[in-house]
């Protein structure tokens, strides 16, 4: 796969899989956005173990829709034109039904949905509207098993993966005909902080003795997913999901 001189914009790109992803994207060559939200610390090592030059740093808030429209922006003004766009960054909060109150169940499903399906939307919006300018793109959005299998006490995530997967289907037939290809990659547990912050030992041991992998994903197994669905042989698979869990769980 080659993104010599591509100009790739990653959100969430400072830890765990966008990270994982933009080392990759920068190892075929592409000059890649790094895009973070608070943690600059990480974000600064990040940019620091990218391969090539012409890479940069872009803080912003993509759940705030003024930071949206400015991230954009700013990374048109760098790089004149955005060749991929990899809707990655995502939060998942509990909100089991048995221990939440409605103030914090409304307010799981607002910043969830602010977060993992309003930013991809909008994003995806601001950069087709300038790829079709420059003759096409690839968009990818990071989706997760969660959205086929569910997610009993983090409803809104389920929710919000689902709605992105639809999202990304729809975009993809309408954009088809501007040369903008976009796909999901639809993850499993995979060891990141997430995953991290997400599983008590007991539920991590369940989970391995169920995985046929004895174990989760890589964040550079995930990264390879999208840097396929990102790649020029790949646009003809636009509107794919392509699910990195292992044969964890399989649909139809
Ligand atoms: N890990 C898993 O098991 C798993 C499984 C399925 C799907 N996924 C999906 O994969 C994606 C990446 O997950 P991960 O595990 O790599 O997450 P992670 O380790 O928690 O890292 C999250 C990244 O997103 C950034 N971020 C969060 N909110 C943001 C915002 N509002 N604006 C800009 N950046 C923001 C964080 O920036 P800061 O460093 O500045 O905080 C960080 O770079 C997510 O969409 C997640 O839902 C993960």
């Amino acid at each position: 796969m080659d993104f010599k001189n591509k100009h790739v914009l990653i959100t969430g790109a400072s830890r765990g899989i966008g990270k994982a992803t933009a080392l990759a994207f920068a190892a075929q060559g592409a000059k890649v956005g790094v895009n973070f939200k608070r943690n600059h610390e990480e974000a600064k090592k990040t940019l620091k173990e990218l391969e090539g030059k012409g890479h940069r740093l872009f803080q912003y808030d993509v759940a705030d829709k003024t930071m949206q429209e400015a991230l954009i922006n700013d990374f048109i003004s760098v790089y004149g034109t955005i060749d991929v766009l990899v809707n990655n960054a995502g939060i998942s909060i509990d909100h089991d039904i048995e221990e939440t109150d409605f103030e914090e169940w409304f307010a799981a499903w607002e910043n969830t949905f602010q977060t993992n399906l309003f930013a991809a939307a909008n994003l995806s919006f601001l950069a087709a509207k300038q790829m079709m300018t420059s003759g096409g793109g690839n968009i990818v959005n990071v989706s997760s098993r969660g959205a086929f299998r569910g997610e009993p006490t983090k409803p809104a995530y389920g929710a919000s993966k689902a709605a992105l997967n639809a999202m990304t289907q729809s975009l993809a037939k309408r954009l088809a005909p501007h040369k903008i290809y976009l796909g999901v990659v639809a993850p499993g547990f995979t060891e990141t902080d997430m995953a991290a912050k997400t599983l008590t030992p007991v539920e991590r041991e369940n989970l391995l003795r169920e995985s046929p992998f004895k174990r989760m994903a890589q964040p550079e197994e995930v990264a390879h997913a999208i840097l396929f669905l990102a790649s020029d042989g790949a646009a003809y698979s636009s509107g794919s999901i392509i699910d990195v869990n292992g044969a964890s769980y399989l649909r139809s």
